[in-house]
């Protein structure tokens, strides 16, 4: 085998419009020259999102909502269950906001990093100028605290979109409104920005703290006062089996009927899949779960493997590196190989984010500045990851510093590593929003409220789905949540 013959670097070298004949050492040069520069410019990237959805046309469910956010401008929240298309309207709908207001003026957001790729986005978190510690504190120290870029963004935003927002703690959706209410001095809600949010709440919930009792959204007087509109969306689109469509409608209620607990014991057996490239992604309740995959995935890569071990920092006394580590995705140890399938853990430009996923095509010597699509006997400490992202383009992965400051801004811990975790599996919660083509779903240890549905709902037929370890009692729905969408068919 030619060494350019192996799959990462030959498709990064396909990527690049390049045969295998026009390898000389000049275009070598250039690979590498490439290698830490994005290959597809802002407004590239800008039209390729918006030729995403150009042969979707929208329902006339979906019209009407669009036509109440768009024309007649109304604070708007809609909702339905998975696949019902609510991140596809969305999409279109911010581009007509994007025309109506200007596209800086429009803050387009969700409440995960996979969610805001999903829609061209940034997380809330970072849109309004939070670390996952600051939505803690008390108003008056966030409004102190804030960034000038969050505080400019809250004052000249016109349009602020949120999807995923089940996921939103209503005490944060509170803070929100009041931050902006301070920053554009004005007493409307949200300081009278126009709102539109989507989400489904028999999904997955908040996520708790040990701080505050985590309220949903809809229990907050706040969501109310700032919504004109609340919409549903009825017709599924991501699944187009009438039985799978029924069974996920009533799991979503906490429902399992016999028929249902018969599907769903077929689908303990592995698909038979052609062999064309397109990967099973594999969906687990606990991160313990992903990683024991992720490992033994890495285990059967036929390169050198490279270790990187994070650089733990925390002062004397005082010291949070514990708490630090807890809330930080990033490994003691990582390893990687070429060809591991990996994601981001950062932001690093506004097309790469936290959650965008890639595979390792090599490596960069910070010492030669070579690129070496193998660990090279002869230096490997001062090797970086190269990563392809599905977007096409290819990076060099520098560490990071992720660091936790207290509240006078005062450092107490920081880790620094390179920013990227393995994926051949991950977690029902990142999973939230996505479409997956192939899909094994392993429910043992679900704990939480729709998180089977979640995964379940992933994907898009029955034929590419294989599920393990279901039982009734998995599925279950919060009574609050069934009461609000009660609430809200009697009031259409
Ligand atoms: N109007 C439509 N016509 C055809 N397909 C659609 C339509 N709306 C959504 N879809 C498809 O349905 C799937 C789920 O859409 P998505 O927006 O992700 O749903 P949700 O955000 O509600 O979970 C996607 O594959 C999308 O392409
Ligand atoms: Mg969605």
């Amino acid at each position: 085998m030619n060494k350019f013959q192996q799959p990462g670097i030959f498709s990064l070298l396909n990527f690049m419009n390049w045969n295998q004949k026009n390898i000389s050492n000049a275009s070598l040069k250039k690979l590498l020259h490439c290698v830490d520069e994005p290959h597809t410019s802002r407004e590239d990237q800008e039209l390729l999102e918006e030729q995403r959805d150009s042969n979707i046309k929208l329902s006339t469910e979906q019209e009407a909502v669009k036509n109440s956010i768009t024309t007649k401008r109304k604070n708007v929240f809609y909702t339905g269950a998975a696949g019902t298309g609510k991140s596809v309207l969305l999409r279109s709908i911010i581009k007509t906001l994007k025309e109506n207001y200007g596209r800086s003026n429009v803050g387009i957001t969700a409440t995960t990093g996979i969610a805001a790729i999903n829609i061209g986005g940034q997380t809330l978190h970072s849109f309004a100028g939070l670390t996952p510690q600051t939505q803690y504190y008390e108003i008056e120290d966030i409004i102190e605290n804030l960034s000038k870029g969050a505080k400019a963004r809250w004052k000249k935003t016109e349009a602020l979109v949120i999807d995923e927002v089940s996921m939103l703690n209503g005490n944060l959706f509170d803070k929100l409104n009041r931050i902006a209410q301070h920053f554009r001095c004005n007493e409307k809600p949200f300081g009278g920005l126009q709102l539109v949010l989507t989400g489904d709440f028999f999904q997955l919930p908040p996520i708790k703290n040990d701080i505050e009792k985590v309220k949903y959204c809809f229990e907050v007087d706040s969501w109310s006062e700032s919504l004109d509109h609340t919409f549903q969306l009825t017709k599924v689109h991501r699944q187009r089996e009438e039985e799978f469509v029924k069974m996920l409608n009533e799991f979503r209620y906490g429902h399992v009927s016999e028929k249902s607990s018969q599907i769903m014991s077929n689908l303990e057996k592995a698909p038979i899949y052609n062999n064309d490239g397109i990967l099973v992604t594999e969906l687990y309740a606990i991160n313990k779960y992903v990683n024991n995959v992720n490992t033994a995935k890495l285990a059967e890569l036929p390169y050198k493997e490279m270790v990187y071990e994070a650089e733990d920092w925390e002062p004397k006394f005082g010291g949070r590196l514990e708490a630090l580590i807890r809330n930080c995705l990033a490994p003691k140890n990582l390893r990687l190989k070429r060809d591991a399938q990996v994601m981001l853990l950062k932001n690093t430009t506004s097309e790469l984010v936290n959650g965008s996923k890639g595979v390792v095509v090599g490596w960069f010597s910070k010492i030669t500045s070579k690129f070496y699509e193998d660990v090279p006997t002869e230096d490997s400490v001062s090797l970086l990851p190269v990563v392809k992202f599905i977007n096409g383009q290819t990076k060099v992965i520098p560490p990071f510093e992720w660091s936790l400051e207290n509240k006078y801004k005062k450092k107490v811990a920081s880790r620094r590593q390179i920013p990227l975790i393995l994926c051949w599996a991950v977690s029902i919660h990142k999973s939230q929003g996505h479409t997956l083509e192939r899909v094994k779903i392993n429910l043992d240890r679900v704990f939480e409220t729709g998180q089977a549905y979640v995964a379940l709902s992933r994907a898009t037929s029955l034929n590419s789905l294989q599920v393990l370890n279901f039982s009734a009692d998995k599925v279950f729905a919060e009574e609050k949540v069934i009461n609000f969408y009660k609430s809200l068919t009697e009031l259409a």
